[in-house]
């Protein structure tokens, strides 16, 4: 008897996708009032379609007072007026699917805005309240808060209300923490989950994942190393992070995701957490599973120092997972809370594990070479692109932006610098709004021309890296950008990668017929005779001397097959001024 030919499993869309984040408040503005919205959003999707993105998550456009920038949400299911309406965004997705891109959305279980009604609503309730109860309310002792925890962005967790009670806030007092084991709340998120499904989300990033679920008792948390910071200090509560409670929102939250998938055919829904988990592959495990998450953001290429042994490791836990555990890979170098690419590898102190705290808001400052991080930059990126799983971009990476380091203080907006008194600077120089035109009018093209000042400033510079001279010239990191993502279509194909053995200064993964080199040294490095079993098909700088690959770059070696349809064909290099 013969059956039908077995045909290859065929991988859900998001297992090698790229996808872009929309940081929408700086993307693009499209009625003028300085700041980003939806149909801004919709405005550029064709630079998007362009650059060859699968998907874009798009950071929380919900209704929010903004005091951490849509980070503290007061209405799940609605839309922030500033960014549109609900019509806007149902544009957006039709306008999105219309270019084969999908839409992913933030959302943000850990706490909602004190403007939130259920919150406002448990203030007047007064203690003992049922409205009190989806949060954590507690008496104090004495005039003191009910335990020592502190807030990630500076002073205690808990803030003292009119009546005397204390409320819990992980991050801020304008960020109440929620009760996950109340069934209120349990219920609230199936149902925002479902809203966004049923609107065509295709997924959700899902926003400080380890706070979620507190132990019941919420004892003292034990005293950190001398000199920790609040925010080390909160996000080490052994009481309050990483807590078998929030595992149970989570496996909650699969079941009714795998529900609405059967329930849907066609649907492939992701669930992505956000959760760092500074080289421990084992705690990232606990929460990309088959009944929990179905990815994990894989942190720590951004988090390495600019070294082969730590980035080697930092790429090799990953492939362990993927090959070991099934755990899909989300590669990622950047987003809205880290300092951006180039300025970070561009650092004079880039090679020096001592120059990062282990947390991703934190550095230690030196002079940057922004030359020397566009390199780097475009090195990093290239290796993560010929790698197994999703990548994720953060906008402006692909114009090559950097933090703007010097952006005034009466300018910034950022919890974390306004929290600290300005202590910590915080992450509004990784949001500066993005220049879209070389001509200054209208902040770089971010706003009309007749619109007012954007909601940050941006650097007299900034027509330096705008998209539209990027577009026009083929030697541009927009450019090269490009052209990796469809070398990345083209030859990074396959599940089975493995770290490969070069040269104790390199790191090189073997992907199939494609092994990728990264050089992270200033001296060129003999790769042996890996040149001659295929094709250079991508080279992030050229190398001066045969059979090395150039200082602070990556190549990608095709083993070409003639016969195959992409074969034989003419390779694009990459080789960006
Ligand atoms: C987000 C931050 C935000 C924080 C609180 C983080 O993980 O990425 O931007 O400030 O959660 O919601």
């Amino acid at each position: 008897m013969t059956g039908p030919t077995a045909s290859p499993p065929v991988r859900p869309w998001w297992h090698d996708a790229v996808v872009y984040q929309v940081y929408v408040r700086s993307f693009a503005d499209s009625d003028g009032d300085g700041i980003g919205d939806l149909d801004g959003v919709r405005s550029r999707l064709d630079h998007l379609a362009g650059l060859g993105v699968e998907a874009i998550w798009l950071n929380p456009c919900y209704p929010s007072p903004q005091r951490d920038h849509g980070y503290d949400v007061s209405d799940y299911c609605s839309i922030e007026p500033a960014y549109g309406d609900l019509d806007t965004f149902d544009r957006l997705v039709a306008d999105a699917a219309a270019r084969g891109i999908k839409v992913l959305m933030d959302v943000v279980p850990n706490h909602c805005s004190s403007e939130h009604p259920w919150f406002r609503a448990a203030l007047e309730a007064g203690p003992g309240s049922p409205e009190r109860a989806r949060f954590f309310f507690r008496d104090g002792v004495g005039d003191e808060p009910p335990n020592n925890w502190r807030a990630v962005f500076g002073g205690s967790a808990w803030t003292r209300v009119d009546d005397g009670q204390w409320y819990l806030g992980t991050f801020s007092p304008y960020q109440p923490d929620w009760d996950h084991t109340h069934p209120d709340v349990a219920d609230h998120f199936e149902q925002v989950l479902r809203f966004w499904f049923d609107r065509g989300v295709e997924g959700f990033r899902v926003d400080a994942v380890p706070p979620v679920g507190k132990a019941p008792e919420l004892p003292d948390q034990p005293p950190g190393p001398p000199g920790a910071t609040d925010e080390e200090l909160a996000l080490s509560n052994p009481f309050a992070t990483f807590r078998p409670e929030g595992h149970a929102v989570w496996r909650r939250w699969r079941r009714l995701t795998d529900r609405y998938v059967d329930e849907h055919p066609g649907r492939e829904i992701v669930l992505v957490a956000e959760a760092y988990t500074p080289r421990r592959p084992d705690l990232l495990l606990e929460y990309a599973r088959p009944d929990e998450f179905h990815q994990a953001f894989a942190f720590d290429v951004l988090l390495s120092p600019w070294r082969a042994s730590e980035l080697r490791q930092a790429v090799g836990d990953q492939l362990m997972l993927l090959h070991d555990e099934g755990v899909v890979p989300t590669w990622t170098l950047s987003n809205h809370d880290v300092q951006r690419t180039v300025t970070r590898l561009g650092r004079a102190n880039a090679t020096d594990p001592a120059s990062y705290t282990g947390s991703a808001l934190r550095y230690v400052d030196a002079p940057v070479d922004l030359e020397l991080g566009r390199r780097r930059a475009l090195a990093a990126i290239a290796f993560v692109l010929a790698l197994p799983g999703s990548v994720y971009l953060y906008q402006g990476e692909e114009l090559g932006l950097p933090d703007w380091l010097d952006l005034p203080d009466v300018a910034r907006q950022d919890p974390v610098f306004l929290r600290t008194a300005g202590a910590f600077r915080g992450r509004d120089g990784c949001r500066v709004p993005l220049p879209w035109t070389a001509d200054p009018a209208g902040a770089h093209g971010f706003s009309p021309t007749t619109g007012a000042a954007p909601w940050l400033p941006q650097p007299d510079d900034w027509g330096r890296w705008a998209a539209d001279a990027q577009a026009a010239d083929p030697d541009s990191t927009l450019a090269t950008y490009r052209a990796l993502l469809a070398a990345r279509r083209r030859f990074a194909t396959g599940n089975d990668a493995r770290l490969v053995d070069l040269h104790p200064d390199l790191v090189a993964v073997r992907r199939g017929r494609l092994v990728a080199v990264l050089n992270p040294t200033p001296e060129p490095v003999r790769v042996g005779d890996l040149l001659t079993v295929g094709d250079v098909v991508v080279a992030t700088e050229r190398s001066a001397a045969r059979g090395t690959i150039a200082p602070d770059a990556t190549i990608w070696v095709a083993a070409v097959d003639a016969t195959s349809p992409n074969g034989g064909g003419p390779a694009r290099v990459a080789s960006p001024r």
